[in-house]
């Protein structure tokens, strides 16, 4: 028997990754920018056992059993033992049943990044068990797009690549965490329940129905990304701040201009998003940016030194958001691999 456990981070884009151009290999209509949260606070856990004993393979999310006929889990499944094969001395563990047993310590599709932090654990997991070492990122995309960014620490770019067999889609660090120490994110649980549409459903609708993501994907996100990766290698916080909430809510317009509609964010989400607002006004300066992902629930990015006041500030304006939430810490990036 052979057992691997792996743990593996969340990520939260500022430059959001929404639409595909190839729904098998996942493949994004543009580039797409996070970064990856300390793993203290937030993680997916992995443990995989294989044994020449079990009957069968089986896969349980949350102690739930899941069927293992998932595309999604096939496909990472086939190109890791495919990967394996190459190692000649892998070729008796290769037949053996798995067992494959993973864990979120935080909402599970509530728009919280789990599928991401999710398949890159059981990526890395699976690559352990063989002893294969390739770019990970590659494997982790065949998951759930977003799971590519976290395999890298720090502030990570998703290349769309252009290649159609996806061997150019990757992600790559553009700065390790330790480039700008003082950064650090606030997760407001507004709402934790499943979310109405997921991310995928969300997205290939839009790519079917929208004008507006036409114009995004080839217009504003290039330039975007540019300025964006100047902003984090110059750790300019307000010019990176007023791309993120820009990138937010284009992001939240296209889901509006997708037919029928996807309504991620709520009353509370917005009320957050005035707030930010008001308190950038109030510093003359942009001192906390917000994005929301495919879900009501808010991320925070802001420096050390604004993380009491905007707390208190929480506390008082969203008393049972904070009270909900358990990721109000200030929570670091995690360090690069
Ligand atoms: C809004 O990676 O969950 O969080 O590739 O279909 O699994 P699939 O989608 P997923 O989409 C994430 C969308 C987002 C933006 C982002 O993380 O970039």
């Amino acid at each position: 028997m052979k057992v691997v456990t792996c743990i593996a981070p969340v990520n939260i884009a500022v430059i959001k990754y929404w639409g595909k151009r190839d729904e098998d290999l996942i493949l994004p209509i543009n580039d797409s920018i996070s970064a990856t949260l300390s793993m203290d606070h937030m993680c997916a856990k992995t443990t995989i056992m294989c044994s020449p004993d079990f009957e069968d393979s089986k896969f349980w999310l949350n102690g739930v059993e899941q069927s293992l006929e998932s595309k999604r889990l096939v496909n990472c499944l086939q190109e890791i033992k495919r990967l394996a094969s190459a190692e000649p001395s892998n070729a008796e563990m290769l037949r053996w049943n798995i067992r494959i047993c993973s864990e979120n310590n935080f909402p599970t599709a509530a728009g919280l990044a789990s599928s991401a932090a999710g398949y890159a654990c059981l990526v890395t997991a699976l690559a352990n068990l063989y002893g294969v070492k390739t770019d990970l990122s590659a494997l982790a995309r065949r998951g759930s797009g977003s799971a590519c960014r976290s395999i890298y620490g720090g502030w990570v770019q998703w290349h769309m690549g252009c290649n159609p067999d996806g061997s150019d889609s990757i992600a790559r660090v553009i700065e390790p965490s330790i480039h700008w120490p003082e950064m650090r994110i606030l997760v407001l649980v507004v709402n934790d329940a499943r979310k109405k549409y997921s991310s995928t459903t969300g997205m290939n609708r839009s790519v079917a129905t929208s004008d507006l993501i036409k114009h995004r994907a080839c217009n504003v996100v290039p330039k975007r990304v540019t300025e964006m990766r100047e902003a984090i290698k110059t750790k300019d916080f307000n010019k990176f701040a007023e791309i993120t909430m820009k990138d937010s809510n284009q992001f939240h317009a296209i889901a509006l201009d997708t037919h029928p509609p996807c309504v991620y964010m709520n009353d509370t989400s917005h009320a957050i998003s005035d707030m930010i607002h008001a308190y950038n006004e109030h510093k003359g300066v942009n001192k906390v940016a917000y994005t929301f992902d495919a879900g009501p629930n808010a991320c925070l990015y802001l420096l050390e030194s604004e993380v009491a006041e905007v707390l208190s500030l929480i506390n008082e304006c969203f008393p049972s958001t904070v009270a909900k939430s358990d990721y109000l810490r200030g929570i670091p990036l995690n360090i690069e691999k």
